[in-house]
């Protein structure tokens, strides 16, 4: 990745063979978005489970009641020429917001998302009486993506799962997207996870596996350039591209997490424009050493991406273990 304006350096950091390279933004020219008073319509909380959960504690048994995400209109060609320039930097959970202070501070280097965000602002300043309780962390990835492939591999999955580390339960966690193209698929279906154990078994994987039950037949996806808000009982997962040619992708995320989570994971990146210290350790889902609940799944539904069937780590620069979440 070449140095963009407004990056001084480019960190790398390596753990369990994964590999992150962290800009280090200046102080130049920062961009602050405050709300704005917005006029769009938006579901109430008895037509959305995602809007009727905002502020509430974490719960599995939500998982059993489907939900989508709820639309919140589409980026114009203007705005969407802006958003998708490319070298754009990537970042990861970045924080652009904390919690009491009303100001979303952006470093210069990420001024082509400036609109998106506030477009993201004025709704959650709308739909959330307690935003002064919440970090805003925005990640960007932004890169080709290769026939067959997707731009960042994963299993079924949700943003802000609240596994064995967080006790008492924390708030839920919700969260905006959008992408130009390519846009993730969501699961409109129930989940439920009685019997599984949050010390000991992969609910991800579960999550595959709960999908492919279904064949798929589920699975919701938003237009490109349509910015959802979705929480943290929404399963999703990015899709393959399946055209014959690649694809130039930009993806951006904002995700409102409450003032205890967090996020020190070494790897993400840190916002100069605010004063904070955290203590960036390294953390994944890999060392928490979790198993299948079903040992009898196909296989391909019970690895990380990064393995092959049996569990071994696949070589550099081989293609990714898919989960197979419709039968032939
Ligand atoms: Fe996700």
């Amino acid at each position: 990745m070449s140095k963009p304006e407004g990056v001084t350096t480019l960190k790398s950091f390596s753990y369990r063979g994964k590999h992150y390279q962290v800009p280090i933004f200046d102080t130049l020219e920062p961009i602050t978005i405050l709300a704005r008073e917005t006029t769009l319509t938006l579901p109430t909380a008895e037509q959305s489970r995602v809007i009727r959960c905002l502020n509430s504690t974490w719960d599995l048994s939500e998982f059993k009641k489907p939900r989508s995400p709820v639309s919140l209109g589409t980026l114009s060609h203007d705005e969407l020429n802006v958003f998708s320039k490319p070298e754009a930097v990537r970042v990861l959970d970045l924080p652009i917001k904390l919690p009491d202070c009303e100001q979303y501070r952006l470093p210069r280097a990420l001024r082509q998302f400036t609109g998106t965000i506030a477009r993201v602002v004025d709704v959650e300043h709308r739909i959330n009486p307690r935003h002064a309780d919440y970090h805003a962390y925005l990640t960007i990835d932004q890169r080709w993506v290769e026939p067959g492939t997707l731009q960042r591999e994963a299993p079924c999955h949700v943003d802000g799962f609240q596994g064995a580390r967080w006790q008492p339960k924390c708030l839920t966690n919700h969260t905006y997207t959008v992408s130009d193209l390519l846009p993730t698929a969501y699961y409109v279906q129930p989940f439920d996870f009685d019997g599984l154990d949050e010390r000991v078994h992969d609910y991800f994987w579960e999550m595959n596996a709960q999908v492919a039950d279904t064949n798929e037949a589920h699975r919701w996806q938003p237009s490109p350039a349509e910015i959802t808000m979705m929480d943290c009982y929404c399963v999703h997962r990015g899709v393959e591209n399946e055209g014959p040619s690649r694809v130039f992708r930009t993806w951006l995320r904002v995700s409102f997490e409450e003032r205890r989570r967090v996020f020190d994971r070494l790897g993400n990146a840190h916002n100069p424009l605010f004063d904070y210290e955290w203590n960036m350790v390294d953390r994944d889902i890999e060392q928490l050493g979790l198993r299948p609940f079903r040992t009898n799944a196909d296989a391909s539904l019970r690895v990380f991406p990064w393995q092959d069937l049996e569990g071994n780590a696949l070589p550099k620069g081989a293609p990714k273990t898919k989960p197979k979440l419709r039968r032939a």
